[in-house]
């Protein structure tokens, strides 16, 4: 027997949460004046269970998803998974725990930015928000999907991984 515990994706705490993040977008696109679309930004996409979320949504309201991830391994997989959005999904690895500048991001294009369980696997979380901002355009917005508590759960799992802790 198949024995899988889903975590980020068709588990209910995370299909619920990524649901409250599709509620933001979807009103993000409600507003949107005649004509104009959105440029996304998703820092640390990783497995893809937020963009799957809200990807319909933006299907018509979208001139870029710039799907971005630390890891190369998530965007090659990504760009399998997508290929339906092929028409305005990008790819681009991004750490967002750097200056974006220096990886070859241009400054103030996003109108909006998502980050599901990402911005807390960085040691500085100021220098992380201060990045993300630098990637808004003036009025955008981040939305932020994030733990806020630790428990037995997450520390006897991803709590042994490198990375958790990073925070100083
Ligand atoms: C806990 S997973 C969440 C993945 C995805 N957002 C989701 O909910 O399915 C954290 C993700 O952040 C990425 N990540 C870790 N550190 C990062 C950094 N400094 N900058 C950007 N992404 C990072 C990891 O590669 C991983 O894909």
């Amino acid at each position: 027997m198949d024995a899988v515990l889903p975590v980020y994706q068709d588990a209910v705490v995370a299909n619920f949460y990524n649901g409250v993040v599709l509620a933001a977008v979807e009103a993000v696109v409600a507003g949107l004046e005649d004509g104009r679309q959105l440029c996304v930004l998703e820092v640390g996409a990783g497995t893809g269970g937020t963009a799957a979320m809200v990807l319909p949504a933006l299907q018509n309201a979208c001139a870029q998803y710039l799907f971005t991830d630390v890891s190369e391994v998530f965007l090659l997989q990504a760009q399998q998974r997508f290929a339906e959005y092929a028409g305005f999904m990008r790819y681009e690895l991004l750490n967002i725990d750097a200056d974006p500048r220096l990886q070859g991001f241009a400054l103030a294009q996003q109108h909006l930015a998502i980050a599901t369980n990402v911005l807390h696997a960085t040691p500085y979380i100021c220098n992380t928000l201060a990045h993300c901002r630098q990637l808004l355009s003036p009025g955008g917005l981040l939305v932020v999907n994030e733990v806020l508590e630790t428990n037995a759960f997450a520390q006897i799992t991803f709590g042994m991984t490198d990375g958790w802790w990073l925070f100083a």
